[in-house]
């Protein structure tokens, strides 16, 4: 018996999940729902999913197995928690709520489910990730002394249309959410990498007055379209992340990382790791590209494909798939785990589509905690949420709260 998915929010963002959820072998059924009647007919004529469901509310009282929310970003952190007290597993785009209550809530009612909860962070997988994550465990850094990471994207880009589509007719008012209240793209590429957590900030922000008056009037009384905070981090080092929405620059997210023995930078230039001991700075750029890889002879999920595929499409896909590849993928990305069928199909934001959806389908099948969970996600959110506090007064030094490990359940 696979799993049972319902999707919920069927706009842009969802478009590149839709196809993968419903391709994952372990995945027997999907479900969209969507507020928006017309989105949800053109997405399931589009993918030809049958089963939908008119709000998230109608979800939760079916039989489906998991919810995953693909609704704005300011909408994730109550959605999740009625979705978890329904019984259901959730998978939720990033953020994974916007205050400190909402988090709170959040961790607390996964703490009394048994549910799977994963926050479907990106940048987890981001390749410079994945490689410091590496060296990290191998111990090349030697001890942590400094990390930086950065989420910059200008309104130019494409960000205008993004806050009309999500927030309607008065989309200012939501438009202007303080930076730092999207920053786990940021803090999940150091926080990942060293397991280390921020312990206190003191943040600045830079106060916005162009024309298009986002930054003037908006639901958070915010004047800031970048911020800039400091963090003193668990492991004795210190780290500084960016969160930038007005700035010359043609976006990115990228970190770099400092130790005893090594280090990794990434800048517009390229990434390079070096040594203390070498004169050798070594250029990873090529490792590092997201080209797509060639699918793997081993299929890691079942020993035999036409057992749970009795159609035999799953193997036809690994055949037919347009390229032969994991779609988008760099050399350091294990593709090696992904289920076949997922080869030739759409991927994005550095090859991480898929990994999460494979990271949560299997969670759910084998009760198992994910990667990115509701502890991860906490650890993530809280140091923005509590950065911007600390720039509306001017830079205050405060402390992170923390709420725990995962409890441990056999
Ligand atoms: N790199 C990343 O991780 C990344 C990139 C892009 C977007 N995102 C996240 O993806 C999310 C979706 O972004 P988008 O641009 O697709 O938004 P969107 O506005 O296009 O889609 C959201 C949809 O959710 C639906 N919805 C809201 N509440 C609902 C409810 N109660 N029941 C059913 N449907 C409901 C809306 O009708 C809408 O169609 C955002 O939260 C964003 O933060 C993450």
């Amino acid at each position: 018996m696979g799993l049972h998915v319902g999707i919920v929010g069927a706009g842009a963002f969802a478009q590149s999940f839709i196809p993968l959820f419903k391709a994952h072998p372990l995945v027997e059924r999907v479900v969209l729902c969507d507020l928006d009647a017309e989105k949800l007919a053109y997405s399931t004529a589009r993918f030809e999913i049958g089963d939908t469901s008119p709000s998230l509310e109608d979800l939760c009282g079916t039989g489906v197995d998991a919810v995953c929310l693909f609704t704005q970003n300011w909408l994730h952190g109550p959605q999740a928690v009625q979705a978890l007290e329904a019984g259901k597993d959730v998978y939720s785009a990033v953020p994974p709520g916007i205050s400190v209550d909402e988090i709170e809530r959040l961790v607390a009612a996964a703490t009394a489910s048994d549910a799977v909860y994963m926050l479907g962070e990106t940048s987890y997988y981001y390749p410079g990730v994945l490689y410091c994550r590496e060296q990290y465990a191998r111990g090349a850094f030697g001890r942590i002394v400094y990390g930086q990471a950065e989420y910059y994207h200008d309104w130019d880009h494409g960000l205008y249309d993004v806050a009309r589509w999500r927030g309607g007719e008065n989309w200012r008012e939501t438009a202007g959410i303080p930076p730092m209240y999207y920053p786990t793209h940021s803090t999940s590429q150091i926080i990942s990498v060293t397991g280390a957590r921020m312990t206190q900030v003191s943040c600045q922000g830079f106060r916005d007055v162009h024309e298009d008056g986002i930054y003037r009037v908006n639901d958070w009384s915010n004047p800031f379209s970048n911020q800039s905070a400091l963090y003193s981090m668990s492991d004795g080092s210190v780290c500084r992340i960016n969160e930038f929405r007005r700035v010359g620059h043609p976006g990115c997210v990228r970190m770099g990382l400092q130790g005893t023995e090594g280090g990794f930078e990434q800048s517009a230039g390229g990434a390079a790791w070096m040594r203390k001991d070498g004169t050798r700075v070594e250029n990873l750029d090529n490792l590092l590209a997201c080209t797509g890889q060639p699918v793997s002879e081993r299929d890691p999920i079942g020993s035999d494909p036409m057992e749970r595929d009795p159609t035999g499409s799953d193997l036809m896909s690994k055949v037919t798939a347009s390229d032969g590849t994991h779609l988008g993928v760099s050399a350091v990305h294990p593709v090696e785990r992904l289920p076949a069928a997922f080869a030739g199909l759409p991927n994005g934001h550095a090859g991480s589509h898929q990994f999460l959806v494979d990271d949560f389908v299997r969670a759910c099948v084998n009760r198992t905690l994910p990667p990115n969970n509701a502890w991860d996600a906490a650890r993530y959110m809280l140091p923005g949420l509590v950065a911007h506090e600390s720039a509306l007064r001017s830079g205050a030094l405060l402390p992170v709260p923390d709420l725990g490990d995962p409890p441990d359940r056999d």
